[in-house]
């Protein structure tokens, strides 16, 4: 829940002076005291904000506390320059009340630093967005630039405004910033020329020369030393706390941010440089033959410069220093100019140039930030115009400002004062008067059309004859002798005779805010403002456009012989416009005080702070507040604003606004005491009542807005409930549709199916009854033909039948004939006949036999025999081929030789032993047993190895397997008939000679493969250097030859032939396992053997 402040809570003194007790100028003091030593540097005097200058930077202007001033009622908080800008705001943007916030103070007050704050939190509180932002921005960068070239540092203030202006911030109906128009007044010119002391020119020259960058310093023909321009006071060039140069890249910021183009500031920048060097160029006496003086430029160098820079021809500016040309009567007269009319056209010429350059800014600046659009604008205008000046030497400046602080100082009286009085005459309200000085009869000393000071300045400046500063004070003390606020030595009223703090040349005006002596001279020249016309004509002709821009009267064309109007007067026309503009605004106060002289934190000087109060009638304002009644408000608004706190005016009231006002107090119970009812208002007396009013309205609104988002939010809901209704009937209807289309397809397609279904169901029907018919067609058909068939068979058999009786009938007939014919011719055949035509039909069966067998050939390998031709000879046929079989064996081995028969005996042995047994028997059949493959009788070679053995029956070369690797190495293999003998292939060395009594068995496989192990006998001689496992291309025939050793030799028995695919070889040491795999690695067409390990020799043999 929101905490309720106020204005009461934590307050330090009071902070609203109307609760003030008791009240008068020394409480009022020390409160203001108590609280600026505790850094409360403002208080309200009801609705007015008194601000003192604290000289440092208080942490009291950060966006929180924009937030927490944010629409707060006035009196909820402690007081705040934000609360009185949040009131402006507010009222301008709800209630459609132009405002203006009127900053009133002495130099140095912080006038300025108030219209800053209101701005920046105007700025910080209404309406964001990009078009917004770009109006804000641009509004608060105007003021860098316009302080820049329109602010000084005086004594009073390092940051004085030499300038008079007022701000109208435009609003639209919403509250955005629209944007602004910007007036000036009178820029105080002298200074461009001459500072007092301790005092600095405007800003900007010190700014460019620190801050500008050489190129740009270069270019503009100008040196950063100050000391080099006669214009630029030295003795405090460089002010504490202000840096020029940081300032310089602010101002040319801002300057881009207001719009301002390149060329355009480069332009301005290009002035500045000009009056610079103007104020450089000196002049010298020449004599001339008439006797008088005439004024030459000294040196011309600047002068030289300051053309280039501008593009002015130099002798035309030359001799516009020199000469001066008077036209009178339609005549045109040239007078020389002496060099004190020359120094003088000189500074005229900067101060005009500066002045007018600064109306250009603004112009300019208004250009850009001017509202856009055309439609009705809220206006806040706020006013930030030189403080009341008291210096040493016053002159017509400090006139015109203390004049308008006059003016200022009357509309607040008259607003506020006077106004407050005469509205409770007005309104019939009980009243008691409060005294208390009115400054319009000030103001009228002043500006009096007849004999207002400023009117005799302008009677006399136009006045015919010889016109001097003397004849002008001469003029005042004839005409403002009798006024009580006029002060001069040689007055008639020869009360100030003896005042030796009044001069001769000086008269003394007692302002509101105390007494202020004015030194007459220059107040004439001032006020006429001159400059020669060959002047503004040579800047006319410059090809600067910015400068031809400034001097429009230059141009020869538009000659106005007609005097301008002086500074006096412009000055209070523009005033008078002001404050018009002033009264038709709300209007809001702000009024400044300094603390101290010192321009320092923490000091309170309490004689200056008092004298502050005391002109600016602070207590009596506290007076006029506290007799009378903090609020009033006309009876319609009221009852507008607060009818809703009460049934009877909620939410109309029919009847008069008084009325309905009175019910609503009553009603509300707010106690009689607090207010009084007037003519046309209602007069509230404190603002708390007011606050407590505003509170329970505000209570009540969040309730009417709660009502409105009700009804509001049913009305959303139900508009959007409709539309989804209605949306989802749509839906619906869609999905419907097709929903129906899909079981419509659906149908169609199984009406389809069906309708395929019964159809092919109907055709298959027709179909097996076609198929029937015609089965039954076939059947018959087929019945019929077996029918004809068993009856044609019938018929065939009967005459089949038929045929044969009739055949038999005839054999029978034959037989019977043959018997009738044997019988009739045994009478004539012999006895032994019969035997003979038998025995003749055997021989010559057998003849045919006998013939038949002569086909057959004489090989024993031919088996053929031809068939029996007759049962009968069955025996005989099968002896017959088994004599002749033998027969022809005989006769085939009849033709052998011996040799030829022990061959054809060893290859029988070699099948006996190996047919079907081992498979590379039937490879070696068709080989012949050659017995000597080495040829050893006949080899040299081996013809030691051949001594030393008797007959050789077999010389082979062999492999010996290795037992260790499975590989073999070559050997010469010898059988003789005792031993078989191992030798080296190469030399012929015998390695082993077995005899063959020792060999106990020969161990083969049964696969393609050569490899053979000799096992010797166990116990034996040989034997102790193991069995031998060899391989050899003719196995077959080594093994038949050991084998024949074997059963011829009678005194040994047979070698046993192992054939099998694994068997046991004894090698020196130990036992080996050779075993022979089929189809193991292709490795050529020979078997290879392979170590498996220490027991076991592998021998892969290819698969046939
Ligand atoms: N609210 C403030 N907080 C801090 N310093 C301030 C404040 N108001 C004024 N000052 C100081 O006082 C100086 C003078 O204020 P300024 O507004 O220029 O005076 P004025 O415009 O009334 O002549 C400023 O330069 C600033 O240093
Ligand atoms: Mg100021």
């Amino acid at each position: 829940m929101e905490v309720k402040t106020s204005l009461l809570d934590n307050m330090i003194g009071v902070g609203d002076m109307v609760l003030l007790e008791p009240l008068n100028e020394d409480s009022f003091i020390v409160n203001l005291r108590n609280r600026f030593d505790h850094n409360e540097i403002y208080t309200y005097i009801g609705s007015v904000v008194i601000s003192m200058n604290p000289y440092r930077s208080l942490p009291i202007y950060t966006p929180q506390k924009v937030e927490e001033y944010r629409n707060r009622n006035f009196y909820e908080l402690s007081p705040h320059i934000y609360a009185l800008a949040d009131e402006a705001y507010r009222s301008l943007r709800d209630q459609d009340k132009d405002q203006c916030i009127l900053i009133t103070g002495e130099s140095g007050a912080g006038k300025t630093e108030a219209s800053k704050l209101v701005m920046s939190y105007v700025a910080a509180v209404c309406g964001k967005g990009q078009e917004v932002n770009k109006v804000k921005e641009q509004l608060l960068q105007s003021n860098p630039v316009l302080e820049a070239f329109g602010n000084a540092k005086t004594m009073r203030n390092d940051n004085s405004s030499r300038f008079g202006k007022y701000m109208d911030i435009e609003f639209d109906f919403k509250g955005d910033p629209l944007g602004g128009v910007i007036s000036n007044y009178l820029l105080e010119k002298s200074r461009v020329c001459k500072q007092p002391r301790g005092e600095r020119n405007f800003h900007i020259f010190y700014q460019l020369l620190s801050g500008a960058s050489d190129d740009t310093l270069m270019k503009l023909k100008l040196d950063r030393d100050f000391s080099k321009y006669n214009y630029l006071s030295l003795d405090s060039a460089n002010v504490n706390g202000l840096d020029d140069a940081a300032s310089f890249r602010t101002v040319r910021n801002a300057m881009q941010i207001v719009g301002f183009m390149e060329a355009e500031v480069q332009s301005v920048l290009e002035l500045v440089a000009a009056i610079l060097k103007l104020g450089n160029i000196e002049f010298k006496p020449e004599s001339r033959v008439n006797g008088f003086d005439e004024s030459r430029v000294k040196d011309k160098n600047d002068l030289k410069e300051m053309c280039e820079l501008l593009g002015i021809e130099q002798s035309v500016l030359e001799r516009a220093f020199s000469y001066r040309t008077v036209e009178a009567k339609m005549e045109k007269m040239s007078t020389t100019l002496n060099v004190a009319q020359a120094y003088y056209a000189r500074d005229a010429l900067a101060k005009n140039l500066y002045s007018r350059l600064f109306s250009w800014l603004v112009t300019r600046i208004n250009e850009s930030i001017k509202a856009q659009a055309k439609t009705r604008h809220k206006v806040m205008g706020v006013l930030d115009i030189y403080g009341f000046e008291i210096f040493e030497d016053n002159s017509f400046e400090q006139f015109i400002i203390n004049y308008c602080n006059e003016k200022l100082q009357q509309i607040f009286i008259e607003l506020t004062l006077r106004e407050e009085q005469e509205e409770y005459i007005r309104e019939d309200i009980e009243w008691t008067n409060i005294e208390y000085f009115n400054n319009a009869v000030i103001c009228d000393l002043i500006e009096n059309n007849q004999n207002g000071i400023l009117a005799m300045l302008d009677e006399e400046c136009l006045r015919p004859g010889t016109v001097t500063d003397d004849t002008f004070l001469d003029k005042l003390n004839t005409i403002c002798a009798e006024h009580q606020h006029f002060e001069s030595r040689l007055n008639k009223n020869s009360k100030f005779l003896t005042d030796h703090s009044l001069p001769h040349s000086c008269f003394r005006i007692q302002h509101y805010a105390g007494k202020v002596l004015y030194r007459v001279e220059g107040f004439v020249d001032k006020n006429n403002d001159l400059l020669y016309r060959d002047l503004s004509q040579a800047m006319y002709k410059a090809t600067h456009s910015l400068m031809r821009q400034l001097f429009p009267e230059g141009n020869p064309a538009k000659v106005n012989l007609k005097r301008p109007p002086t500074a006096g007067f412009q000055f209070k026309a523009s005033v008078g416009v002001l404050m018009k503009n002033l009264q038709t605004k709300n209007p809001n106060y702000i009024r400044c005080i300094k603390p101290n002289d010192k321009k320092v934190a923490h000091i309170f000087t309490d004689s200056l702070v008092c004298h502050q109060v005391r002109y600016l009638g602070l207590v009596e304002n506290v007076r006029v507040r506290r007799a009378g009644y903090a609020f009033r408000q006309p009876y319609e608004s009221c009852l507008e604003r607060y009818k809703m706190l009460c049934k009877k005016t909620w939410p109309q009231w029919r009847g008069p606004a008084r009325d309905g006002v009175v019910v609503l107090l009553t009603d509300c119970s707010v106690p009689t005491e607090e207010f009084a009812y007037g003519r046309s208002k209602i007069f509230i007396r404190n603002p708390r009542t007011l606050f407590t009013l505003e509170e329970r309205r505000r209570a009540c609104l969040e309730d009417l807005a709660t009502l409105i988002q009700k009804i509001y939010r049913g009305w959303k809901s139900r508009t959007h409930f409709l539309l989804l209704k209605k949306s989802q009937v749509v839906v619906a209807a869609w999905y419907r549709r097709y929903a129906q289309q899909n079981k419509y397809q659906k149908i169609k397609s199984a009406t389809l199916v069906m309708q395929s279904f019964i159809r092919g169901w109907k055709a298959r029907n027709i179909l097996r009854q076609l198929k029937y018919e015609k089965r039954c067609k076939e059947a018959v058909t087929t019945i019929a033909a077996y029918w004809h068939g068993t009856q044609a068979r019938r018929e065939l058999r009967r005459l089949k039948e038929e045929a044969r009786r009739k055949h038999a009938v005839a054999i029978i007939w034959a037989y019977w004939l043959g018997l009738q014919v044997r019988r009739e011719y045994r009478k004539f055949f012999r006895a032994n006949a019969g035997k003979k035509i038998y025995d003749f039909t055997i021989q010559r069966i057998m003849q045919k036999y006998f013939l038949g067998l002569k086909t057959t050939t004489m090989s024993p390998m031919d088996n053929t025999w031809p068939a029996k031709p007759y049962g009968f000879l069955e025996g005989a046929h099968t002896q017959l081929r088994r004599i002749f079989h033998l027969w022809r064996c005989k006769k085939y081995r009849g033709q052998f030789t011996e040799e030829k028969k022990a061959v054809y005996e060893e290859k029988l042995e070699a099948s006996e032993i190996f047919k079907d047994k081992k498979a590379l028997y039937p490879s070696s059949v068709s080989q012949p047993f050659k017995g000597d493959y080495l040829e050893i009788q006949k080899n040299p070679k081996y013809q030691k190895l051949n001594s030393a053995v008797e007959e050789v029956l077999l010389a082979d070369l062999v492999n010996k397997i290795n037992r260790a690797n499975g590989k073999g190495s070559p050997r010469l293999f010898l059988l003789t008939k005792s031993n078989f003998v191992l030798a080296d292939q190469k030399t012929g060395q015998v390695k082993a000679s077995v005899p063959l009594p020792d060999l106990a068995s020969v161990s083969v496989s049964t696969q393609s493969d050569g490899f053979f192990a000799l096992k010797l006998k166990e116990g034996s001689a040989s034997a102790s250097k193991g069995d031998f496992l060899l391989s050899s291309e003719h196995l077959i025939e080594i093994i038949t030859k050991l084998h024949h050793i074997g059963t011829t030799a009678a005194d040994r028995d047979q070698i046993n032939i192992d054939i099998s695919d694994e068997f046991l070889v004894q090698f020196k040491q130990d036992k080996v396992c050779v075993k022979f795999i089929q189809g193991g690695p292709k490795n050529g067409n020979s078997a290879a053997c392979k170590r498996k390990n220490n027991r076991l020799l592998e021998v892969s043999v290819p698969s046939p």
